[in-house]
């Protein structure tokens, strides 16, 4: 049977080109599209303005406690916005914020307040009559939608990742975040069984985007 509705979670390390490839996939497919690592930059960026490190994961539930989330549509994109201001990219792509996301990524208090708010994102996919859903991420075909549609899982040589970060003019310790996030005990960046595995650094965006859009077509 045909599902009325498509979730399709996308995962791998830093710069591994899950955004831009989400964004095509999106536009193609009606998609809306969540890049859930701004949302633990959103995070990051909100604990270092208080102060509270990552080491103190009481401080860190209680914060959150007080940081109401609700989301933006941005065309295609839904953006996170805390205490109701979406932050800007300038707040979320900063070298203090590379630096510091993993190690915040790994509390569970962190990944604890994110993870009903992911889940429904694909609600305000639904009201806002898109044909489907498509999140990005690190854990989002091992938790946050196991049940997707389809898990693809991207991934790129060392060389061509660092070439893309410098193309973007970041700086960004990009194989430290992978090692973080890699062995972290909740929820790690890790390939789930079954899904979907693309080695993106021989081909085009354009290619990748019509691959993931056949192994759509194949599960629908
Ligand atoms: O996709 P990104 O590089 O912007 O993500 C920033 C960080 O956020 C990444 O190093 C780890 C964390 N992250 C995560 O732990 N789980 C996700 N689903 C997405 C991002």
């Amino acid at each position: 049977m045909k599902p009325d509705f498509v979730i399709i979670a996308v995962d791998g390390g830093a710069a591994s080109g899950k955004s831009s490839t989400s964004r095509l996939v999106a536009e193609r497919l009606n998609l809306m599209h969540v890049d859930t690592g701004s949302h633990y930059r959103a995070v990051t960026f909100a604990l270092l303005q208080k102060g509270v490190g990552p080491d103190d994961e009481a401080a860190v539930a209680e914060r959150l406690k007080s940081i109401p989330l609700s989301t933006e549509l941005d065309g295609r994109s839904a953006r996170i916005a805390l205490d109701g201001r979406v932050p800007t990219k300038d707040e979320l792509r900063s070298e203090a914020v590379n630096n510091a996301v993993s190690p915040y990524a790994a509390v569970p208090a962190v990944r604890q307040f994110l993870f009903d708010y992911q889940r429904a994102q694909a609600d305000i996919a639904r009201e806002n009559n898109f044909t489907g859903l498509i999140m990005e991420g690190r854990d989002i075909g091992s938790v946050i939608f196991p049940d997707a549609t389809l898990r693809v899982f991207l991934e790129a040589d060392a060389a061509t990742r660092a070439e893309r970060r410098a193309a973007e003019g970041q700086s960004d310790s990009i194989e430290k975040r992978d090692k973080i996030d890699s062995s972290r005990k909740t929820a790690p960046l890790t390939c789930p069984d079954g899904a979907y595995k693309i080695d993106n650094s021989n081909l085009t965006l354009e290619e990748v985007v019509e691959e993931i859009a056949n192994a759509v077509s194949n599960c629908v």
